[in-house]
């Protein structure tokens, strides 16, 4: 999704290094236990953490992976990256974990850009050499479908699907017809447009929400669900994982 003239990883970096500070006071550890308890991460992998965060899931893959196993993590907000690694050096001055350090690598970039990140840290020859691929993150799909149809495009074959509902531990909720304005204040005047003028964008947006708002109704009431959709994929060299 982009606004306006950013692109989508620069709108991801203005919203997450605003939010790093206080990422984790949130449902997200929750949530990161119950995706990481559904991956058979296993001692001695090799897992790469896709838009890895402050590290939820991927201090959870450190710890499954053991002393033979390896990590790397790639995000594109200093922000959060910054509370990854100070999260990192605490454990490895406290002891907890004296090899953490040495088998997880955390490194800036852009996701989309994978080829230029790992040549950037030297690490050409590295990509591809995966167990697991996670990925953690917020995306917009039309359905659980549509998300299906781009991996099987890609050439992966499904391997599950889950929904895991009350994430936020709200469940569903259900608001009206004519709540459509206030559902989108909401969201466009919340962490989406942190430090951005959204005016213009609301213009545009606003009247677009309300139509699509009005599709969504069943018997006159909109659902917002609590919910997640998880995905395993497999390749033929191992799993991949959102
Ligand atoms: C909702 S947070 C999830 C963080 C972590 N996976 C978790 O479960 O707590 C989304 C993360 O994706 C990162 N992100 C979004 N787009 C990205 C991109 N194109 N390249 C790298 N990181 C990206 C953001 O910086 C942010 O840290």
């Amino acid at each position: 999704m982009q606004l306006g003239t950013e692109t989508q990883a620069q709108s991801a970096q203005r919203m997450y290094d605003s939010r790093a500070a206080d990422y984790e006071d949130s449902w997200h550890p929750a949530s990161a236990i119950r995706f990481t308890s559904r991956l058979s991460i296993s001692p001695g992998d090799a897992v790469l953490d896709l838009c890895c965060g402050t590290g939820l899931n991927f201090f959870a893959a450190a710890g499954r992976v053991g002393p033979g196993g390896s990590v790397v993590g790639v995000d594109l907000s200093e922000g959060m990256l910054g509370v990854a690694r100070r999260k990192q050096a605490a454990a490895a001055a406290a002891a907890a974990d004296p090899e953490l350090e040495s088998r997880c690598l955390l490194l800036k970039g852009d996701v989309t850009r994978l080829d230029e990140v790992f040549a950037s840290a030297g690490l050409g020859d590295k990509r591809g050499g995966f167990d697991w691929i996670t990925c953690s993150n917020a995306s917009w799909v039309e359905s659980s479908e549509s998300f299906v149809g781009l991996a099987t495009a890609a050439g992966l074959e499904l391997e599950s699907f889950e929904l895991l509902e009350k994430v936020m531990g709200e469940a569903s909720t259900y608001y009206g017809l004519d709540q459509a304005d206030e559902v989108f204040d909401k969201i466009a005047n919340g962490s989406l447009t942190t430090n951005l003028d959204v005016n213009e964008f609301k213009k545009t947006a606003r009247p677009l929400f309300r139509e699509e708002w009005a599709n969504a109704a069943v018997d006159g009431k909109v659902e917002v669900a609590d919910a997640l959709y998880m995905y395993i994929f497999r390749n033929n060299r191992g799993k991949l994982s959102e």
